[in-house]
């Protein structure tokens, strides 16, 4: 019955819980001198708080909640989500594991009304495997993309891990664009549909449209912002005081004209065109972002920015989820750079046998008598956590759960458990990954218009009516008007005169704008330090 767990946390109540649970309670303790240190969760840190007696705790997501400001995702959410879709919840949601959103309320709204809205999720290549932590948000995204039938963008950034994990052990960072080739296989292996789903990496796809929204938007940020959102001091170097901005404008849908059938204005890619003004009809279409909350300040940052682009979009839309925790219990987040702490998508069954064997921190009592007596823990129980996780059935969740808590199930049969779910997921997995090549890849790669239909009982659906670059995502052959009738042929045209006098004239606004500022102040050119 003995866990194998390193932590020893002894409760002074009676009965005495070894491997007790970590106190939610203390997470908010300050340093006093002592080892005790509060919880810290940004992009680059997710752990713990500690206490007194140096022991990690569990993370506590309520006063998380409250640090950041993000209300709870509700059961009236979960009814809500059923009655707009008419399909029930993935079980992450059903759970409360993705517990907390921002505006998820207006992205149901706009997908009643208007149809549609864009997905947006991404991965930091870390290395070239992935772990079960990291697929947590890409199964929930792929179901979501499934339900809704929306389009969705994947971003890879081996910029990002480059700028804060490789720069520093002097890694070439084309390294980072190989791991994360390895880790679009991995994610396609999830499921996606390639019809409406667009993967790229930082370094390969940037430029265009993209990188007008970023350079615009690195002006709106301040290093303050920046320091405060992330953590940085002035000695952070400036590529990683950059980047966020990048993570941010991916929000936008005005990133990616090309994948809403407008025409990319760049020459090498569309050498008889020239667009340089994005589309605010394009701009205008609303984004949800599944993650976990530690990125959450990234996308703080483009909520209270967004609204001062020269093509503004609404605030993207968050749905945020916990951490799969790390196999020493809670506290912590796995870790792709330590392979004791997470089961990789690429661990043999004999892998995950011994990993949750050996690690996985257990809820039950130290001896066969006491559980049998007092009943195990299941809320810091690890693999009971990952059965939550991973186990689509709620009723033999609940069974599970009842019998451990009662002792009338032992920590060894629930790891059995455990490890016969995990060894089917990875498997099943692996299986359709081994399928996944250079070419699969690529065509995910490929900036295209992607097809979809979105929501088939829109009030207000914005489908042919819409500008020609929305009309176009609605239907393969709509470029030439082709497929289309000859009235939404004419609107079509119309549609295109109206943007094209539109873009000409804000054109000619910044124009004289630029003449004006640079007359004023001599401050076009030069300017001092
Ligand atoms: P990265 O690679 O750290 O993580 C990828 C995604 O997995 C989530 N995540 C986890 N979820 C549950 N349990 C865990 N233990 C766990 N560890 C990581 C992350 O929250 C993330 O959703 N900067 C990002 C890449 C990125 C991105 C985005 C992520 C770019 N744009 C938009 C989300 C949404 C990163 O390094 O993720």
């Amino acid at each position: 019955m003995s866990s194998s767990a390193p932590h020893e946390n002894k409760l002074s109540s009676d009965p005495p819980p070894l491997n007790a649970p970590p106190d939610l309670g203390t997470s908010s303790a300050t340093n006093t001198g002592s080892k005790a240190r509060e919880q810290h969760i940004d992009p680059l840190n997710v752990s713990g708080a500690i206490d007194e007696n140096g022991n990690t705790l569990a993370i506590d997501y309520d006063a998380l909640r409250e640090k950041f400001g993000t209300p709870a995702l509700t059961s009236a959410h979960l009814e809500r989500f059923e009655r707009v879709t008419g399909k029930k919840p993935h079980r992450l949601m059903r759970r409360k594991l993705f517990f907390s959103h921002r505006d998820f309320d207006s992205i149901l709204d706009f997908y009643e009304k208007e149809g549609r809205f864009l997905l947006y999720t991404g991965r930091g290549p870390s290395s070239d495997s992935m772990h079960i932590g990291h697929a947590v948000p890409f199964l929930f995204t792929k179901e979501l993309q499934d339900i809704f039938d929306v389009p969705l963008v994947i971003m890879m950034t081996d910029d990002e891990k480059f700028q804060f994990r490789g720069a520093e052990k002097k890694m070439d960072p084309r390294l980072f664009t190989q791991f994360a080739h390895a880790n679009t296989k991995d994610i396609i292996a999830l499921g996606f549909d390639v019809k409406k789903t667009f993967i790229y990496t930082d370094y390969e796809f940037i430029g265009g449209h993209f990188l007008y929204n970023i350079s615009e938007f690195e002006t709106l940020l301040t290093n303050n912002q920046v320091r405060g959102a992330m953590g940085f001091d002035g000695s952070t170097n400036i590529g990683c005081n950059s980047y966020p901005a990048r993570q941010c404008v991916a929000a936008f849908a005005s990133s990616y004209p090309e994948l809403f059938g407008a025409p990319d204005y760049r020459p090498l890619t569309n050498p008889d065109f020239c667009e340089l003004f994005p589309r605010q009809n394009i701009a205008d279409i609303p984004t949800l972002i599944p993650c976990a909350i530690d990125q959450e300040p990234y996308f703080r940052l483009v909520r209270e920015n967004c609204h001062r682009m020269h093509f503004p979009s609404p605030k993207p839309a968050l749905i945020l989820s916990r951490f799969l925790t790390a196999l020493q219990g809670p506290g912590g987040k796995m870790s792709a750079s330590d392979p004791t702490s997470a089961i990789f998508m690429s661990d043999t069954p004999n892998q995950i046998k011994n990993k949750i064997n050996k690690y996985a921190f257990s809820g039950g009592r130290e001896t066969r008598e006491e559980h049998e007596k007092y009943g195990g823990n299941p809320d810091v129980d690890v693999a009971y956590t990952y059965l939550s996780y991973f186990l689509e059935s709620d009723e033999e969740l609940k069974e599970i759960e009842d019998a451990y808590r009662k002792g009338t199930l032992g920590t060894g049969e629930l790891k059995k458990k455990c490890i016969s779910v995990l060894q089917e997921f990875v498997g099943a997995f692996q299986e359709r990954r081994a399928k996944v090549d250079d070419a699969a890849m690529r065509s995910f790669m490929k900036p295209r218009k992607l097809v979809f239909q979105g929501n088939p009982h829109a009030t207000h659906p914005r489908g042919a009516e819409a500008a020609n670059g929305e009309a176009q995502a609605h239907g393969e052959g709509a470029e030439d008007g082709k497929g289309l009738t000859k009235n939404q042929q004419k609107k079509l045209a119309k549609l295109k005169e109206v943007e094209e006098r539109k873009a000409k004239k804000a054109q000619e606004k910044e124009m004289a704008l630029r003449q004006k500022e640079g007359g004023a102040d001599g401050a076009v050119e030069g300017g001092g330090a």
